[in-house]
């Protein structure tokens, strides 16, 4: 440990200037020791040491909030880093659930799941009516009545193996009850922790100084996700059972039978369950679930209803990704009072000013708001018109008392102003005219492409704009760019602003700038930080064109854009000279970029605007300059599907959508998102809807997911 051989200044003895290069030396030594306790399985330091590094880099924090960022080490608390725990593939996989929020969208359910079955107005349909509750799926496989395996959702195809932490658990059977057991049972439902437990937790994460949790959510996907299964074995998570997976044998025939089953199989069912005939009754239910939330010592963010007969959840299958027998009646966000203290602008990678508002901090939905979007210039004088969700009629202005409404995962937003709470001398907000980089470069306003209205401000000094440049590193350092180990937000902020790496290309010359920069006698570095960082960037000298293409920042080229243009150019050379002559309008370099599948006007003007700067032409070439650019795989043109176009529809069970659509791209062919008289082939599986209608209209070839297998593997 670094700490070792220098005494450590006591936290609060330390200037801000101090504990910026102190938390930048624990991040990196933290992350140092994440890797080698999480991915090589062995542990560098002592647990007790290590707890002191994560202690006092939150304490430093806590001392200078404004110094953390989204990757210090106490805002990734229990995410483990990929590859912790084993993938399991689940053998049916994991949906989820249509949302309703209004009552004529239950009314609209009811009516589909009638008209699908056929069904007269005097036939009585029986639902299910069940919480649902805020936690984490998971699934239980149970084999000759033992349990085998637990399985977060992951991504509903493949989940993580987490056996020996839910083995913890008390609510969960390792042999179910009963006779009779079918072979093969997978049970579904729900890891919770409770409100009271959350609290007491986090009271005693604060005592010891570790880190705080923001919702019982959160803590109990930490608490599961523990390397050690006796720190979860201390933390008190409860589970209710509500639905399956693979079963060898049906123990029921409708879904409250399967609920009376799993409890008889020693399960804990959720207990305000009820079976409703109606509509009227699935909103009165709602009603009532909803007046009692507050009351429950779980959180919940609405009610669940599933038609109760099993051979009509059959029947009636699946559109895409969720079931047509079920869904979700959300409860309407939860909403705060607070004032408003203040107005940032915060600038963005694309130079777009995004104007942040300051609050007072108040509790929302179990979590502390401090800061809230306002999105553009218009939002805040209230002209953003229809799609915004502040009420009509009111502006912004610092010192308001304002609504705060938080829904689910979504960010705060200010709804509502209460005007009678207005300070008297508060005067409208007036938006900056120049960038807060203080180049005093010029803001424009620019109309936001995509059905949201209102304006954007942008600041027009692109990457001469530090703001902008810094983003620019931020992205180019990231996981799905470059990636380099150790160089997270927190150390290019700070490599920036002491002016050793300015633009991409300084990274890659640290290392030879080093007999003048001396990195490891920056107080707490150390030389074996700086082998490792040195290590970590030369490991990243050699790059896949896509990821390559990604990092470069070009406006509107994503990831997905940036395979898309690998894939078309195949090398760097070929992308290269592309893009100097689509930035000269070269009409046939421009009509050849639009040949690519998926690349239209937006991103040919993007990267015309790039390449046709000369800074950023200078940036890329000293760049390059550095690296080995690894040549893109080009779709394949002697394959049965090359240049087809495929439709997916319905749910696929033996790949996720995206890995389906990556293999037919990977084959030549295109993958479109609707049916028309060009697609080639629809594939269609369990739960396809109109698509497939589409198709037997226009007459398409219509495919199996094994008749599809079939069709590729054979190419
Ligand atoms: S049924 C095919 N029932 O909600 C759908 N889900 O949005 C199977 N959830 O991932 C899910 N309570 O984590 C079901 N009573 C309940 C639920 C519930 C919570 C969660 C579950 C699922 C998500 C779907």
């Amino acid at each position: 440990m670094a700490s070792k051989s220098k005494p450590l200044i006591a936290v609060d003895k330390l200037t801000e200037r101090q504990a910026k290069v102190e938390l930048v030396r624990l991040a990196l030594e933290i992350e140092r020791h994440n890797e080698a306790y999480y991915n090589e399985d062995a542990p560098t330091i002592s647990d007790a040491a290590y707890d002191e590094l994560r202690r006092r880099s939150d304490a430093i924090e806590a001392r200078f909030p404004g110094l953390v960022t989204k990757d210090s080490p106490s805002q990734k608390v229990g995410a483990a880093p990929s590859g912790k725990f084993r993938k399991v593939r689940h053998a049916v996989p994991m949906l989820s659930l249509d949302n309703a929020f209004a009552e004529q969208d239950v009314v609209d359910f009811v009516a589909r799941i009638r008209r699908f079955l056929r069904l007269g107005d005097d036939e009585t349909i029986v639902f299910s009516a069940e919480p649902k509750i805020d936690g984490l799926s998971m699934s239980l496989r149970y084999e000759g009545g033992d349990l085998v395996t637990a399985a977060t959702r992951g991504d509903g195809a493949e989940g993580e193996d987490v056996t020996a932490n839910i083995r913890t658990l008390k609510d969960v059977p390792h042999h179910l009850k009963g006779r009779g057991v079918p072979d093969v049972c997978e049970v579904r439902g729900e890891v919770y922790m409770t409100k009271a437990a959350f609290l007491a937790l986090n009271e005693r994460q604060k005592a010891a100084g570790d880190t705080v949790f923001a919702n019982p959510r959160n803590s109990a996907a930490g608490s599961l996700r523990q390397k050690d299964p006796t720190i979860t074995a201390s933390r008190p998570l409860g589970f209710f059972a509500y639905a399956w997976g693979e079963m060898s044998a049906m123990p029921a025939d409708t879904q409250s039978g399967m609920i009376a089953w799993f409890e008889h199989c020693g399960f804990k069912t959720n207990p305000l369950t009820r079976t409703c005939r109606s509509v009227e009754q699935l909103l009165a239910f709602h009603g009532e679930i909803e007046s009692r939330r507050s009351h429950l010592d779980y959180d919940i963010d609405g009610v669940v209803y599933k038609v109760d007969r099993l051979d009509w959840q059959e029947r009636l299958g699946f559109v895409s990704r969720t079931p047509r027998w079920a869904i979700a009646h959300k409860f309407p966000a939860e909403r705060a009072i607070t004032v408003l203290k203040d107005i940032e602008i915060q600038v963005g990678r694309t130079g777009a000013l995004t104007p942040v508002g300051k609050l007072e901090p108040v509790g929302v939905g179990g979590v502390i708001v401090q800061n809230v979007t306002l999105h553009n210039p218009d939002y805040i004088k209230g002209v953003g018109g229809k799609g915004e969700v502040l009420r009509e009629g009111r502006d912004i202005r610092i010192g308001d008392t304002v609504i705060v409404q938080r829904a689910g995962d979504v960010i705060p937003q200010i709804v509502d102003v209460v005007l009678d709470r207005r300070p008297k001398d508060a005067k409208p907000y007036h938006f900056p005219r120049t960038c807060p980089c203080h180049l005093h470069t010029e803001v424009v306003r620019e109309e936001i492409a995509g059905g949201e209205e209102g304006a954007r401000a942008r600041c027009t000094g692109e990457f001469a704009c530090p703001y902008q440049k810094i983003q620019h590193l931020m992205l180019f350092v990231s996981r799905r760019a470059f990636d380099i180990e150790g160089f997270g937000e927190k150390q290019i902020e700070y490599f920036f602003e002491q002016g050793w790496v300015k633009e991409p290309g300084d990274i890659f010359t640290l290392q030879a700038r080093n007999d003048k920069l001396k990195l490891e006698q920056i107080e707490g570095y150390g030389a074996t930080s700086v082998r490792n960082l040195f290590d970590a960037i030369n490991e990243r000298r050699t790059i896949g064109l896509d990821r390559f293409i990604y990092a470069l920042g070009i406006r509107h080229v994503g990831e997905t854009t940036a395979l898309a243009l690998a894939r078309g150019y195949g090398s760097w050379e070929a992308f290269h000279d592309a893009c100097l002559k689509v930035a000269a309008k070269d009409e046939a370099a421009m009509a050849e970029m639009d040949d690519i599948d998926q690349i239209g006007d937006t991103v040919i003007q993007a990267v015309a605007a790039y390449f046709g700067e000369s800074h950023n032409r200078g940036i890329v070439e000293r760049l390059t300059r550095h690296l080995t650019i690894v040549d893109a795989e080009k779709p394949k043109k002697d394959t049965a599907v090359a240049g087809k176009t495929v439709v997916f529809t319905g749910s696929l069970e033996k790949f996720t959508r995206d890995e389906a659509k990556a293999q037919a791209a990977r084959l030549g062919a295109k993958v479109s998102g609707s049916v028309s008289k060009k697609t080639d082939y629809v594939v269609a599986g369990p739960g396809a809807g109109s698509k497939l209608a589409e198709a037997a209209k226009l007459g398409v070839t219509v495919l199996t997911e094994d008749e599809w297998l079939a069709l590729i593997g054979g190419a």
